[in-house]
């Protein structure tokens, strides 16, 4: 197994992850706290969110009327899947619930440095496709900041430049594996997706799937000796790719990735085809002994985000175990699903192109974000 910001290859063990990050698993303590402020979502409730960093001591901060922001980001370099959207919903649900300010860095050079083939035409045609998908998912416009690293730059150097200081090369080699091959590009990066957690003088939390954590860690080493919070995180599994439940679904395998701008026949097609099945061979053989909806991929995608309702939910889990139901008419629920969120999803991402310049320049947020001076930049 290994799980990098790059690079996630081999069966992931997210307990393993756990300790070897030396984050915290979320328990129900702190879901039942959490929960005091809102509903929790089905990826909270059932456990894709699984870890974290502080987020206890963001919740103190909270309710000490301190108050905290959120931060997160999207590096394009394609199209964005689904699993994509994941750390964005949860984003979402936690600015509905206390909320609060949120950053979305859009680094429009970080998947140029990291891929050698990739140009910056190529990421560019992308950027504001991407950023359309990100506002389809609902934030408050005037309390989000969508920027991109080459366009507010300026924003963003001068603590770049004070954090860069702090960070030595053999800190970076042993948190992102460089070595003597890594272009010096891509080994200053990480300083600016460390810039956000300096925004504000309160406590940042971050949602990201548990890929983006060592960033973090160079954050939590400094940021106090620099009169800031220590970041807090939350970390989300990978939502797996069609193919099996242990992976981490990959713009670069497009058969087992559902994109956002798939078709609903593509998805029909995909989930029909690739999607892993925990049926039995036959339909006689299904019946006796009934399927497993622990490793049917389909079953797990509407347990992590496509079926909210907990009671239909167990009934398909149930009469999936006993072989009542079969796993085409399991697919065909999680075809539906996908498709409705995906047709929703095409309309609010047409409505989202009016949005972009509140979420980038005139919102409330963006405004203040753009004050060099008064940011004393
Ligand atoms: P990127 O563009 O690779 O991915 C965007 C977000 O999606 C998460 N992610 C997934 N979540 C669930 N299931 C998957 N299969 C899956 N694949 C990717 C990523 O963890 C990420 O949260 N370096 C970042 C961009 C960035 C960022 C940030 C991300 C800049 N600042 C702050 C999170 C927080 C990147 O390349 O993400």
């Amino acid at each position: 197994m290994q799980v990098t910001p790059w690079k996630v290859e081999g069966a992931i063990d997210y307990n393993k992850l756990v300790k070897e990050f030396g984050t915290k698993l979320i328990d129900k303590a702190l879901l039942k706290r959490i929960e005091k402020y809102s509903k929790l979502n089905p990826m909270l409730r059932r456990g894709f969110v699984f870890s974290h960093r502080d987020l206890d001591l963001v919740l103190n901060d909270y309710s000490s009327g301190e108050g905290f922001f959120l931060y997160t980001g999207r590096a394009p370099s394609g199209p964005m899947h689904i699993g994509h959207l994941m750390p964005f919903y949860i984003t979402k649900w936690f600015q509905d619930a206390f909320k609060v300010n949120l950053y979305i860095q859009i680094p429009d050079e970080e998947k140029f440095l990291a891929k050698k083939e990739l140009t910056l035409e190529e990421v560019d045609k992308w950027v504001i496709d991407n950023i359309l998908d990100i506002i389809a998912v609902g934030f408050d416009p005037d309390r989000t900041f969508i920027f991109q690293d080459r366009e507010y730059i300026k924003g963003l150097y001068t603590i770049a430049c004070r954090i860069a200081k702090k960070v030595n090369i053999s800190t970076a080699k042993a948190v992102f594996g460089f070595n003597n091959e890594s272009n010096i590009g891509i080994m200053f990066y990480p300083i600016m997706q460390n810039v956000p957690t300096f925004f504000e003088k309160k406590r940042g939390l971050i949602p990201s799937a548990i890929d983006q954590d060592p960033y973090w860690r160079i954050q939590r080493d400094i940021a106090e000796g620099m009169g800031y919070f220590k970041t807090a995180a939350v970390h989300c599994r990978f939502l797996p790719p069609l193919t099996g439940i242990e992976g981490k679904m990959s713009t670069s395998e497009s058969d087992t990735a559902i994109y956002l701008h798939d078709s609903q026949e593509d998805v029909r097609k995909k989930i029909m085809k690739y999607a892993f099945s925990g049926g039995q061979a036959t339909i006689e053989e299904h019946r006796k002994k009934g399927g497993n909806p622990e490793i049917d991929v389909s079953f797990q995608w509407l347990s992590i985000f496509f079926e909210e309702d907990d009671t239909k939910l167990k009934k398909i889990h149930d009469d999936y175990k006993s072989g009542k139901m079969l796993t085409s008419e399991l697919k065909a629920i999680l075809v539906n699903k996908i498709n409705d969120f995906l047709r929703d999803h095409a309309r609010k991402k047409a409505d989202a192109v009016k949005l972009i310049k509140q979420f980038k320049y005139d919102g409330k947020l963006a405004k203040k974000m753009w004050d060099f001076e008064k940011n004393n930049l």
